[in-house]
């Protein structure tokens, strides 16, 4: 029951179970995170926006390696949005980071805006996968990447190793291949993946092409 609960509040947080799982978000997502923006370069001045920023604590992370970049979050739940305010008030008390309740289908910034675009496992639960990825294409800046993140890894070896996840929440893992025919449908270039051995993990950088 407790589970139950807990998971369903993967989708869109809210009230005291919400609460529970942005903790547990914050900090079961923290290695695969760590390891994911291995794969990105994160300089000095760079302009990143996380989408689905969950309790925010990717943006806090990102904050760390930017600078004097910015660092914007957003999310479709409310609650995440007052958690991630509160991970990271300093920051956004000096405005290098500005959290914002938003769906990835509809992004509240400007054409050619963002250097970097994470998305740490939240795709899955994305209504329209290949407009969401176009919209994101929309915001990045030419020759900008996004960074694709995911813990529910589906291989022949185990296509049923997530059924219970995906039946309760109706949503689906996915397959390094999948993943990358996604991006290039939604017209993204240099497409790379990358999986770490024994785990589950997945991790796609695609770029915007340069003008
Ligand atoms: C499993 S949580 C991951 C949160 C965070 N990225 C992390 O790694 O801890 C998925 C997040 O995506 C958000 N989300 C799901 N669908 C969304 C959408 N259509 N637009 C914006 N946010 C969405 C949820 O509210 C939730 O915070």
């Amino acid at each position: 029951m407790k589970y139950r609960r807990l998971i369903d509040n993967a989708k869109k947080p809210s009230g005291f179970w919400g609460r529970l799982m942005i903790r547990s978000m914050n900090k079961g997502h923290h290695e695969l995170t760590d390891w994911a923006l291995e794969h990105v370069k994160i300089s000095n001045g760079l302009t990143v926006l996380d989408v689905g920023c969950g309790g925010g604590r990717t943006v806090s992370k990102l904050c760390q390696r930017v600078g004097s970049g910015k660092v914007y979050g957003i999310d479709y739940s409310q609650l995440c949005v007052q958690k991630s305010e509160k991970l990271n008030r300093k920051s956004i008390l000096c405005q290098k980071a500005v959290i914002k309740q938003a769906s990835v289908s509809q992004l509240p910034f400007e054409d050619d805006t963002f250097d970097l675009v994470t998305a740490i496992e939240t795709y899955y639960f994305w209504p329209d996968k290949q407009g969401d990825l176009k919209e994101i294409l929309r915001v990045l800046k030419p020759g900008g990447t996004l960074l694709l993140v995911f813990e529910m890894l589906k291989t022949d070896a185990e296509p049923d190793k997530w059924k219970r996840v995906e039946d309760r929440l109706n949503i689906k893992a996915v397959s390094r291949e999948e993943i990358e025919n996604a991006l290039h449908s939604a017209g993204y270039t240099n497409v790379k993946s990358y999986t770490a051995g024994g785990t589950s993990r997945l991790c796609a950088t695609a770029e915007k092409e340069a003008t």
